[in-house]
């Protein structure tokens, strides 16, 4: 007779039993265990499956870069993180994701009955009854909630400050246990993402708004209009674009270009402001800006700051090589340069200065195909001349006289 351990161990067997233990209450007993075991199997099986789909969604969601793409990224994810499962009993429609700092709480991304309405108030947006929970969990503190308000699902993210992260999923019927897991640990994921995210783009907002507001400053004093340095980025962005440039590249260069005078700042107020023409020393002297601008800017290991730094250098050189500083010749110029150069003319141009009135378009117009090869690079007039429609747009945006409207 081999001993009962010995076999259990070296053969693939759970039991043992003598034939005169084989009862039927022993027999039952060993089934149902057996049964019993192979239920667990399956359950962690199948939760180990939802467990991998939450990683690849995850990490599907973490490359959206974009808050816009991200809440249609997040509806997509849940979608097909629920489809996995076996008896689906909750369909979601839409999703909504919200910031609230204690104040306000702002749809930064939305679908379905949600898109629209990006940037708007979620009180306007979400059911009372849907608020009310939010502003109750967030009152408690610090901490990660997600709870059910009949058929949809809030997770919610409440930092230190009590500034909160929320995402919202709107559906029908109410998922199994094991998708409710799940849809619970892919909402924990991705309102780290969105609140990433949210700092990110806090960053970026506070970059553009210190780069502006140092451009304004040197604006204000050399008297030119606060629109000037708008209209010269909206411009150079548009051109940008249709040279070829990416959207990332184009981006880049718009909040690069109010900086292109940045220089001035080292010139001094008798020869910036001198109303009649300037001696031969004094243009020197107003020349320097260009390198000055580039001194200022050119140990910046910042992407943003090194294109400044070659635009405030290049801003003032010509294609056939007769500008300044460098007396630079086509191509030696980069692009962002060769723009900067024909948008800050253009707007002089069209613009009211102190010394000068507004040029008519059709002689401003005339100039550019006169310069053409010569100030400017040709390929850069025929795409000025072909984006026409939208630079009056831009034009009509940011006139002079209108309010300050939108971001620099
Ligand atoms: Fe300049
Ligand atoms: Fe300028």
């Amino acid at each position: 007779q081999a001993p009962e351990r010995d076999v259990i161990v070296r053969y693939d067997i759970n039991d043992y039993k003598e034939k005169t233990d084989l009862s039927a209450t022993k027999l039952f007993t060993l089934m149902y265990a057996t049964l019993r075991s192979y239920r667990d199997i399956n359950i962690i099986e199948a939760s180990r499956r939802g467990l991998v789909r939450v990683i690849e969604s995850s990490a599907e969601m973490f490359k959206e870069q974009f808050l816009d793409n991200f809440a249609n990224g997040v509806l997509k994810q849940v979608s097909s993180l629920l489809a996995g499962g076996r008896d689906v009993a909750f369909s979601l429609e839409d999703a909504a994701a919200v910031t609230h700092d204690k104040k306000e709480m702002t749809l930064v991304a939305g679908t379905g009955r949600f898109a629209g309405n990006v940037g708007g108030s979620a009180w306007d947006f979400f059911p009372a009854r849907v608020a009310a929970a939010i502003e109750e969990h967030r009152e408690r503190g610090r901490g990660e909630y997600g709870f059910w308000v009949g058929g949809s699902y809030v997770g919610m993210v409440v930092g230190n400050s009590g500034r909160a992260s929320i995402l919202y999923l709107v559906g029908e019927g109410k998922p199994a246990e094991i998708d409710t897991h799940l849809i619970q640990i892919f909402v924990r994921n991705v309102l780290i993402a969105v609140e990433n995210l949210y700092l990110r783009n806090a960053l970026i907002d506070t970059q553009r708004e210190v780069v502006y507001r140092l451009a304004q400053a040197v604006e204000t004093r050399s008297k030119e209009t606060g629109n000037h340095v708008k209209r010269v980025a909206e411009l150079s962005k548009l051109l940008g674009r249709e040279m070829g440039m990416n959207e990332y590249d184009a981006e880049t260069f718009r909040l690069a270009s109010p900086l292109h005078d940045i220089g001035k700042i080292g010139i001094p107020d008798a020869i910036l402001n001198k109303p009649g023409k300037l001696t031969n020393d004094e243009f020197t002297v107003m020349k320097s800006h260009a390198e000055l601008g580039y001194d200022i800017l050119k140990h910046s290991d910042r992407e943003l700051l090194q294109v400044a730094a070659s635009l405030a250098y290049e801003h003032h050189e010509k294609w056939d090589g007769s500008g300044y500083p460098q007396g630079l010749k086509g191509e030696q110029i980069s692009l962002v340069g060769r723009i900067t150069a024909l948008a800050d003319v253009y707007d002089a141009l069209v613009s009211r200065r102190c010394y000068k009135e507004p040029w008519p378009e059709d002689d401003v117009h005339a100039l550019l195909r006169d310069e053409k090869g010569k100030h400017f690079q040709p390929e850069l007039i025929d795409a000025f001349f072909r984006s026409l429609p939208a630079i009056r747009e831009i034009y009509t945006r940011y006139r002079d006289d209108a309010d300050e409207g939108g971001a620099a």
